[in-house]
């Protein structure tokens, strides 16, 4: 699969969950959500900064997009963290998780658009596919080894 399909398909599962998590009221639900977003969007990240963003940190039209992708990641990061620690019952738990949210859904869309269009224009189908097919031994291999 070409990688910025299989990115992409990971993007709408992980917009599932959140919108999964908003629409359930129950506690436990909601922290049984919220453990598969974090795991998800933590093997999201690793795959995504060790394998695409390293691809193209040195390529002149792109590294600066790479630097604001790297960026994000480390802005939603931080409520992310937070919300492990605290867990979802706690008061400050809802607006934190609006915060992940709105920068994990403001990245995506940065990464679909300019990202993905700068890729398309320098990296062709058939090499897209081999690092799509890394992607996913990758993502198996540390979800077997968790
Ligand atoms: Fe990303
Ligand atoms: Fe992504």
């Amino acid at each position: 699969m070409d990688a910025l399909d299989f990115l992409k398909s990971e993007h709408e599962s992980i917009k599932g969950y959140f919108s999964n998590y908003e629409q359930t009221a129950a506690q436990d639900q909601k922290r049984k959500i919220f453990n598969q977003i974090r795991r998800d969007l933590e093997l999201h990240f690793y795959l995504e900064e060790t394998i695409l963003y390293r691809a193209f940190e040195d390529f002149v039209d792109i590294k600066d997009i790479v630097k604001r992708a790297f960026g994000e990641h480390a802005i939603a990061k931080i409520p992310l963290k937070r919300l492990g620690e605290i867990g979802v019952s706690d008061k400050e738990s809802e607006s934190l998780f609006q915060e992940l949210k709105k920068s994990i859904f403001e990245h995506i869309d940065f990464e679909e658009t300019d990202f993905f269009t700068a890729i398309r224009k320098v990296m062709k189908r058939p090499e897209r596919e081999r690092m799509g097919r890394l992607m996913q031994a990758e993502r198996q291999e540390r979800l077997e080894a968790a």
